[in-house]
């Protein structure tokens, strides 16, 4: 590079950042540059210095280069992080209507971008759980069951892909240092939308790209495999920091009869598992001769002989006819299995749910119960017919609801009064 040039184009392709960024770091003097033919030129001697003087120094700008190891989208008027987060709105929460005298259980009726930015001043780093359900910059409108056009969803592609960033941005910023984020969003921008998310909160912090199958197959004619699930993008604020209780998936019907087909008198369905495990004990107790019985070659007892002797004496081991004993392992003993990343909660049809695409309670159960503590609070800023808020509630957590259609705002303060959800509710109104 030595003795060269770079253009703000090239610049900015190397750290990963717009055009106008370049120009305001050549403007705030951080970077020198020259005009050679109308345009502005950087050279490379400068440029290393630029970038020696960012690697050390701790300042907001300094950790956006940081993540610029990180995948980044290009697309025109990508807005600066530093802008985003620092650029002041002038408004305030006005209430509409409180139901009770705690801080938080509020829905805020606004734009979610000037929502999240007043909830800086209070709420930055307090949020232990976001999960969003955006539009899906689909470019179109959804009705009610009675045809009225419930939100419109026309921002579409990059100036989607933008709308979302602004937002998560801010989002990060009120995570605290033990959140997590779970985006749902659809299989046409979801892949961008990873690459977003990788940009905003660090490539490091990706965690699941969960699979939620959403519906029944289809059985389309058009040449496409049916499409009958989304995604759902989860990430930490700080990896392995996360709140993660690690909850288990209960067994079902079908896996018991194929795990613990026997039934038991007094114990239930159960299957055996053999008492003996590979490896031979020289001397101890797990190689001497129990009820007669020695372990079989090269093999020695599981558990110690008066462990088998009180499982025994309890019923818990199933004698064959010809002498072989085996422990009996009860179905209701059984913790759950381990949750993979492909789940199944289907939607209801509209004619069945309060709000046209809202989300399944359960997969919101799921997720609240792992990621967020009892005290946490939990954010949902295009809550829709407020189904998060809803879990949230009744699982014990605390909740921020946003969203900006009239026709949300009805429905949540009907249903929540239906179903006993103590919710204050409030707008955004801009002083501007
Ligand atoms: C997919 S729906 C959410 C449905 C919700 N998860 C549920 O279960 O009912 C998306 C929501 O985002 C809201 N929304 C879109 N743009 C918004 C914005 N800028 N600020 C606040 N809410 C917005 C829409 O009004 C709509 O209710």
């Amino acid at each position: 590079m030595e003795n060269e040039f770079l253009t703000i184009d090239d610049v900015a392709q190397n750290l990963r950042v717009t055009r106008q960024t370049v120009s305001r770091y050549i403007k705030d003097k951080e970077l020198n540059a020259v005009k050679i033919s109308k345009s502005y030129r950087i050279s490379t001697d400068d440029f290393k210095d630029f970038l020696n003087k960012n690697a050390t120094v701790d300042e907001p700008s300094v950790s956006y280069l940081r993540r610029t190891k990180n995948c980044s989208l290009d697309y025109r008027d990508k807005a600066d992080e530093f802008e985003i987060l620092f650029s002041y709105v002038n408004g305030d929460f006005s209430p509409i209507e409180r139901n009770h005298n705690q801080e938080e259980n509020r829905y805020i009726f606004g734009d979610n971008y000037f929502v999240l930015k007043k909830l800086l001043d209070t709420h930055k780093g307090k949020i232990d759980l976001v999960y969003i359900d955006p539009p899906f910059g689909t470019g179109s409108d959804f009705n009610s069951i009675n045809d009225e056009t419930v939100y419109s969803d026309k921002i579409v592609d990059s100036e989607f892909l933008e709308f979302l960033r602004k937002r998560l941005f801010l989002l990060r910023e009120l995570l605290s240092g033990e959140g997590s984020i779970y985006l749902h969003i659809d299989k046409k921008i979801g892949h961008y939308v990873k690459i977003i998310m990788d940009e905003v909160f660090g490539y490091r912090n990706f965690i699941n790209d969960i699979t939620r199958i959403k519906c029944n197959p289809k059985n389309f004619a058009r040449n496409a495999y049916g499409n009958y699930s989304d995604m759902i993008l989860y990430y930490a604020k700080n990896r392995d920091r996360q709140i993660w209780h690690n909850i288990r998936e209960p067994m079902n019907e079908e896996k018991r009869e194929e795990l613990f087909p026997k039934k038991h008198p007094k114990y239930g369905y159960y299957t055996t598992h053999p008492i003996h495990a590979p490896g031979k004990t020289i001397d101890g107790d797990t190689g001497m001769e129990w009820k007669g019985l020695y372990p079989p070659k090269g093999r020695h007892w599981r558990y110690s002989r008066e462990v088998l002797t009180d499982l025994d004496n309890r019923g818990l081991i199933e004698w064959s006819e010809t002498g072989n004993p085996r422990k009996i392992v009860l179905a209701s003993e059984h913790k759950g299995f381990k949750v993979q990343d492909v789940w199944e909660f289907k939607d209801k049809g509209l004619s069945y749910v309060d709000y046209p695409t809202q989300k399944n309670e359960n997969l919101l159960e799921r997720i609240i119960l792992n990621s967020s503590n009892e005290s946490s609070i939990v954010l949902e800023c295009f809550c829709g017919s407020g189904s998060t808020l809803k879990s949230a509630f009744r699982l014990n957590r605390k909740f921020i609801g946003i969203d900006n259609s009239a026709h949300s705002l009805d429905v949540v303060r009907k249903t929540f009064k239906r179903d006993n959800v103590e919710c204050n509710f409030y707008q955004y109104i801009s002083k501007d």
